[in-house]
């Protein structure tokens, strides 16, 4: 088997090979931000994927995240270990591209799992019915203009900063103006030519699905929810993506039982001396200092297998080389484990980890529900 970058002759099988794996071709598979890697078979193109260049926000800090998909392998390659040789050399080629984590949505856990990716957080949209609209003033809304567009990314950045999981957005891999194409872009202006907050939101012939409601101060967010709430009549509900956390889980009002869509998504440490020095700390800052050994069990990814000392020192985190091995963690634990998503005691009762991992925890504030609002 020979695996190889996709070029730009490729695309066409690249194309075919997604579109008889998932019945469409959602997106290129080149264009800038976005690299594909191609399996060939007996010199046949036999499976293909490709890797997104974003960046996810973790404790504040924004680390280079691979976000792979498009993961498809032609019927009769199936069952020879072409997705998992795929996957290997992705993760080879995120770490030379200094992605130290990688994430993806699963439709075939198992093939990610036996390569270390593991759920760590929740995409989630929530059916929001609009006769339960909080009392909020007017806010002072209009529609958005091109010269909104890097104010708009600004709020939304402010927000995802202080969310664990949420991207960056950052170009080339997303396109912000994309934003100007949909139906309802309403922004609420600031002072000072910035953006207080915003809605954006397509009305298609099923109802309306709401983007992005976002408001830096409660005023701004239930003044946007008062205008989803004129919706009422016309449609009884809006799907509601969850961006931020606030609004959905401390503003709206809907009753004990209601309809949330999950979709899991699955993250994995690429390069874990990496990963730790690129993530914020903020918990390590109340630790003057500490450590705890760490011995790496991970095949797919040898770089970084083996022991290390974490060490927190300063209220700065970072691993070197070598300690006691007093706690071991398999592959799979390390997303979990880095996202807060799970702690030390269901991470050992699932046979990932091994030993005291109760530093750990403290530092990534597990467990807690780190979040992506972006679909790739
Ligand atoms: C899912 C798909 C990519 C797997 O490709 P493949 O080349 O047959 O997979 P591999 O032979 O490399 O198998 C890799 C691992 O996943 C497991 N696996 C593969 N397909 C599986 C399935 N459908 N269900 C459960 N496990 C599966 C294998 O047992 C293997 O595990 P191991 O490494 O521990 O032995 C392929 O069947 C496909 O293209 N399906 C249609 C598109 C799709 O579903 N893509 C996934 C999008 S997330």
């Amino acid at each position: 088997m020979r695996i190889r970058g996709v070029g730009r002759d490729d695309v066409g099988e690249a194309d075919r090979l997604r579109r008889v794996a998932f019945g469409r071709v959602a997106e290129p598979s080149s264009r800038p931000g976005v690299r594909g890697l191609l399996a060939e078979l007996g010199g046949r193109a036999a499976g293909v994927l490709t890797i997104k260049e974003f960046h996810q926000f973790w404790g504040g800090a924004t680390v280079p995240m691979g976000g792979v998909g498009g993961v498809a392998v032609d019927p009769w390659a199936r069952g020879r270990g072409v997705a998992g040789a795929l996957l290997d050399a992705a993760l080879r080629d995120m770490r030379e591209h200094g992605q130290a984590l990688s994430a993806l949505y699963a439709t075939v856990p198992a093939v990610y799992r036996s390569r270390g990716w593991e759920r760590a957080g929740v995409f989630e949209w929530l059916e929001f019915p609009l006769d339960r609209m909080p009392a909020g003033a007017r806010v002072e809304a209009r529609p958005a203009v091109e010269g909104d567009l890097s104010a708009l990314h600004a709020c939304y950045a402010d927000l995802a900063s202080t969310v664990n999981g949420l991207l960056d957005r950052s170009a080339p891999a997303i396109d912000v103006s994309g934003v100007l194409d949909l139906d309802v872009v309403s922004v609420v202006p600031g002072h000072d030519g910035g953006v207080r907050g915003y809605l954006t939101a397509e009305r298609g012939p099923r109802g309306l699905r709401v983007f992005d409601l976002v408001g830096r101060d409660v005023t701004t967010q239930l003044g946007l929810l008062r205008e989803l709430g004129s919706w009422a009549g016309v449609l009884d509900r809006a799907l509601v993506r969850v961006v931020d956390p606030a609004v959905t889980g401390l503003l709206t009002n809907q009753a004990i039982e209601h309809t949330v869509t999950t979709s899991a998504w699955l993250l994995r440490v690429v390069d874990l001396p990496a990963a730790v020095a690129a993530r914020g700390w903020p918990a390590a800052r109340w630790l003057r200092s500490a450590a705890v050994d760490l011995d790496v069990v991970d095949e797919h990814a040898p770089w970084h297998a083996g022991r290390w000392r974490l060490v927190v020192e300063d209220g700065e985190v970072r691993v070197e080389p070598g300690g006691g091995g007093a706690v071991r963690l398999h592959a799979r634990a390390l997303g979990p484990w880095f996202s807060g998503m799970q702690d030390s005691h269901a991470l050992r009762r699932a046979g990932l980890l091994d030993g005291d991992g109760a530093l750990l925890d403290r530092l990534v504030g597990a467990p807690g529900v780190p979040r992506l609002a972006d679909y790739f």
